[in-house]
């Protein structure tokens, strides 16, 4: 079970809230202005907040499973000029609140390591997602950081079209970009790990 709770959601979005992370992450996406996002674990929502600096036309939606959480992104939504454009929803990775194939673009900043069960996740990720979708996953830590992320999502139907390693402004992350091998939402067994 996740361990994230109002009170978890207090100290993080105090302490880590709007960490440079969620900043330089979205510098490195090439992103159309009118692609729809999704981002699963939102926390306070800042990731979408940069987002909508470049998308700055489609609908944008964050998703965490903690109602504090939700409830802090909403209070810091006027803080974006897209305000208008961003929704924020209580719900799981595991069971997201939206429909099939909405969204060009789905992330998991920081949030897909405390994922319950994360082959659950990534079925929904390949649910939500349109053709040709991309879906991006940023842990902060250095290069150790989540080394089976590759392996989970391959065998999942992701293809990982990139692995950078990135440094700056006090934060070390690593960001993945990944598409749909196949549109099935059956697992693709013929892709070949990376590692
Ligand atoms: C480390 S914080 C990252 C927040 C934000 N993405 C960021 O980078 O600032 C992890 C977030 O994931 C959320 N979370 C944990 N398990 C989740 C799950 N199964 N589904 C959706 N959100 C989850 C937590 O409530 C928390 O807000």
């Amino acid at each position: 079970m996740s361990d994230w709770n109002a009170e978890t959601a207090e100290w993080y979005a105090e302490k880590y809230g709007e960490y440079a992370t969620n900043r330089l992450a979205v510098e490195q996406l090439v992103l159309l202005p009118d692609c729809s996002v999704l981002d699963i674990g939102c926390g306070t929502g800042s990731a979408l907040r940069h987002v909508a600096k470049l998308a700055n036309k489609g609908t944008l939606v964050g998703v965490d499973i903690v109602p504090r959480m939700v409830e802090i992104a909403e209070e810091r939504r006027g803080r974006s000029a897209a305000a208008n454009r961003l929704y924020f929803r209580t719900g799981a990775a595991e069971a997201l609140p939206v429909g099939d194939a909405e969204f060009d673009v789905v992330l998991a900043f920081d949030s897909y390591d405390h994922w319950n069960d994360p082959a659950a996740g990534l079925a929904e990720v390949r649910r939500v997602m349109r053709p040709g979708g991309l879906f991006c996953v940023v842990k902060d830590g250095g290069v150790q950081s989540l080394r089976t992320f590759r392996e989970q999502a391959t065998a999942n139907g992701f293809t990982v079209q990139s692995e950078e390693h990135i440094e700056g402004d006090g934060v070390t992350f690593t960001l993945w970009q990944c598409r749909l091998a196949n549109r099935t939402n059956t697992p693709n067994t013929d892709e070949k790990s990376h590692e």
